[in-house]
């Protein structure tokens, strides 16, 4: 091995003592040699680049204030004139392939090093064409389409000028006051691992083409747990918790490939993470190898002084910088304070040539240096946006994202000759379709749900009325209007939630519950005796108790994207058989918030519900959410018998092999995701009563039955500790197989 590393160092000094020979005969600088290694090349600029230029490469700047709070002089004339300075490495927010490559000119034509610069920004779930919000993408459980969404998303962005997305968000979390739950995988962090490197593939590929782009882990770590899902607020969490259930879809987007990394808002240990030597260096550097750059977010170096952990701009640098942090994004600090840090040796130079090494690294990669305006493209940003193959992308991935949670008397599917009506202020009004990363999203393109509907049905079939008003409440007039147009109908399709623009960044809500005018409109409507189909749309898992019981059906649609109207219309007339389950647990109620599959027993577990006992639970309503994770409901019925283990006791080094029968058990072929949980009863760090370790998705014919087949090894039955090392312990296990995380089969086993 040892030898293999001196034998690879050995012939890269003298690829790069005969590089430099032939490169010194024609006068080119090895960093301007394609031929030379990238390492070579990033050796050979560093050596060329003063400090000032050094901390230029960690500054990026914003195009606009698109997507946070202004800062100081963003005037076009202002950047341009830093930009020939060489005191910015990057943009966010700068779109388009005329716009970039105008910019992009004059860090090539007219800086001293002629170093181009990296255009980002955050496409989040679509550049043109707007997939299903991210929260209802993992709900489809299909990895590949997951894939698939992330690389036509960087396919569009490659083609304006983008290298970079600040996707994907790999935050756990169960908490819907926190309008980013929409951005993320939801609540699982095997499932959620699993989904972030899928995602990462997508954006990436091999990053050798002009149809991917770089991906950004965000937002390291622990974002998803800020205390009340209030955006920015204090983060306060163990260590076990964050290596168990925080970390791993980091993680995993980090050994997938992920090139950048996000530094979260919130502080991790009374640490602002951008600040955090334990996250930043210990753990993603050291312990897990990342080779790649992290970039704060919006200002996050500069608000470590109201987080009370900094003084001032240059002891928030230097704390920023000596913790491994990189790129300043917004701050305006590290431009300004790094080269007098390093004067006053409170930064060393190996420091900062650590951080901008993998910055450069990338535009070598990305071939920048060779062909600086490769992305920016105008005939293919032509030809690759909005495409019908990327549209019917989007149809297919919102079709399998909506969810199923209740259909009594099978209501649903209705018949396409059924009368109906549509009463719903957002299911005609674009502007509230898509969330607030939509992208460069085409608001007027979208296809709302009446559209949608009236393409399924035609337009003489669907009436259609607003029954409640943009701000949740409504009038005599409105409930009137509704039961008119319900009167007219077979069946009434009523879709409530809240609005798109309540969903993303800054968007914490404390009551996320279905408002009281669309309670009041669907209490009205039921006095028709007509079958109410509820279609939910929202960003996160409202509330749902109060119109639980009020209506036949809930279909939950979450925001779709640019085919949100044809999405919803399939699954409603049977074209598509709902195959989704939530990747968030549905609270009961506000109070219970947050409310998890994955939790622990405690000393006093909820067993004797009932019975008055001194145990864990509240007295007004279940521990249990409404709709637990993993739930969701198809056209059709299935079965689930015969679960058998291969050993009721094994070995440390054993496979354990777990099977059950799954049969379709209605008249429609549908599709069904298998889940598996274990519970490792007894370890020397309490583990949850139920955690995913496995899932197939599979399709089953109307009355077929499959076996299925999931392995269990020491990696699913390893835990982390304190310190993020695994423990594999033995001791009582149970396994758990079924068709969400609440209604399963079980059996018990050892580990010897
Ligand atoms: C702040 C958000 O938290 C982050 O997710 C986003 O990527 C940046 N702004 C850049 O827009």
């Amino acid at each position: 091995m040892k030898k293999t590393i001196c034998l690879t160092a050995f012939s890269l000094l003298m690829i790069a003592g005969k590089v430099e020979a032939q490169n010194s005969k024609v006068g080119l600088p090895i960093y301007k040699n394609p031929k030379a290694p990238i390492e070579e090349r990033v050796k050979d600029l560093l050596s060329k680049m003063t400090i000032e230029e050094k901390a230029g490469q960690l500054n990026q700047i914003s195009g606009r204030f698109l997507t946070g709070p202004s800062t100081e002089d963003s005037s076009e004339k202002k950047k341009v004139q830093d930009l020939k300075k060489g005191k910015i490495g990057s943009f966010l927010n700068i779109i388009g392939a005329k716009k970039t490559e105008e910019m992009q000119k004059v860090a090539v034509e007219q800086t001293r090093l002629g170093i181009p610069l990296l255009f980002a920004f955050d496409v989040i779930h679509g550049f043109k064409t707007i997939f299903p919000i991210p929260l209802a993408e993992a709900c489809s459980w299909d990895l590949k389409q997951a894939e698939k969404n992330a690389s036509i998303a960087a396919r569009e962005a490659a083609a304006a000028g983008l290298h970079w997305t600040f996707a994907p968000m790999c935050d756990i979390t169960n908490d819907p006051r926190w309008g980013r739950i929409m951005e993320g995988v939801g609540e699982d962090p095997y499932y959620g691992s699993l989904i972030s490197a899928a995602r990462v593939r997508g954006f990436q590929g091999n990053l050798n083409d002009t149809a991917h782009i770089l991906a950004c882990i965000k937002h390291y770590a622990v974002y998803g747990a800020v205390e009340e899902g209030r955006e920015y607020n204090l983060v306060d969490i163990s260590r076990v918790m964050l290596w168990n259930k925080y970390l791993p879809p980091y993680k995993a987007a980090v050994d997938a490939g992920a090139a950048t990394l996000m530094n979260s808002f919130n502080v991790f240990e009374g640490v602002p993470t951008s600040g955090s030597k334990y996250l930043v260096t210990d753990v993603l550097k050291n312990k897990w190898g990342f080779k790649g750059f992290l970039v704060s977010d919006w200002g996050a170096f500069g608000e470590m002084i109201n987080h009370g952990y900094a003084a001032d701009k240059k002891d928030a640098t230097q704390k920023a910088l000596n913790a491994g942090s990189m790129m300043d994004m917004e701050s305006r600090i590290v431009i300004n304070f790094l080269p007098e840090l390093v004067k006053e040796g409170r930064v060393s130079m190996a420091t900062v040539d650590a951080a901008v090494w993998p910055i450069l690294y990338y535009k070598f990669k990305l071939g920048l240096f060779e062909n600086p305006y490769k992305f920016s493209n105008e005939e293919r940003e032509k030809k690759e946006l909005f495409t019908d193959a990327n549209i019917a992308e989007a149809r297919k991935a919102g079709d399998a994202s909506i969810v199923l949670l209740k259909n009594d008397n099978v209501v649903l599917p209705i018949r396409k000759n059924s009368k109906v009506a549509l009463i719903g202020y957002y299911a005609n009004k674009n502007a509230d379709v898509l969330d607030r990363w939509p992208g460069q999203g085409d608001t007027a393109k979208v296809v709302n749900l009446y559209n949608g509907l009236t393409n399924k049905l035609g337009s003489s079939l669907v009436g259609f009325t607003d029954g409640y008003k943009d701000d949740g409440t409504t009038s005599d007039s409105l409930l009137q209007q509704a039961l008119e147009t319900a009167n007219n109908a077979d069946v009434i399709l009523v879709n409530i939630g809240i609005s798109g623009k309540l969903a993303g960044e800054c968007q914490s809500l404390a009551n996320p519950i279905i408002p009281d005018g669309q309670v009041q409109l669907i209490k009205a409507l039921q006095k028709t005796g007509k079958p109410i189909v509820a279609l939910v749309s929202a960003g996160r898992p409202l509330i749902l108790t109060q119109i639980n019981d009020l209506v036949s059906s809930i279909l939950y649609c979450w925001h779709l994207g640019t085919e949100t109207g044809n999405c919803i219309a399939d699954v409603v007339v049977g074209d598509y058989n709902p195959s989704a389950k939530t990747v968030v647990s549905f609270p009961y109620s506000v109070g219970q918030i947050p409310v998890y599959y994955n939790h622990f027993n405690t000393g006093r577990p909820n067993t004797n519900h009932g019975d008055g006992g001194f145990t864990s639970r509240f007295r007004d309503i279940p521990n249990e959410p409404l709709y637990p994770f993993g739930f969701g409901l198809s056209y059709t019925t299935f079965k689930y018998d015969s679960l058998r283990i291969s050993n009721q006791n094994i070995t440390k080094k054993d496979k354990l092999h777990v099977k059950v029968n799954v049969s379709n058990t209605g008249k429609m072929d549908g599709e069904e995701v298998v889940q598996l949980y274990i519970w490792d009863k007894t370890a020397s760090i309490i583990r949850p009563v139920k955690e995913l370790k496995g899932f197939k998705k599979i399709l089953l014919k109307a009355g077929e039955t499959k076996e299925v087949e999931f392995t269990l090894t020491d990696k699913e039955l390893s835990f982390y500790d304190a310190d993020g090392n695994t423990r594999l312990e033995a001791g009582a296990f149970k396994v758990f197989v079924g068709a969400n995380s609440r209604d399963v089969l079980e059996k018990d086993f050892t580990l010897q």
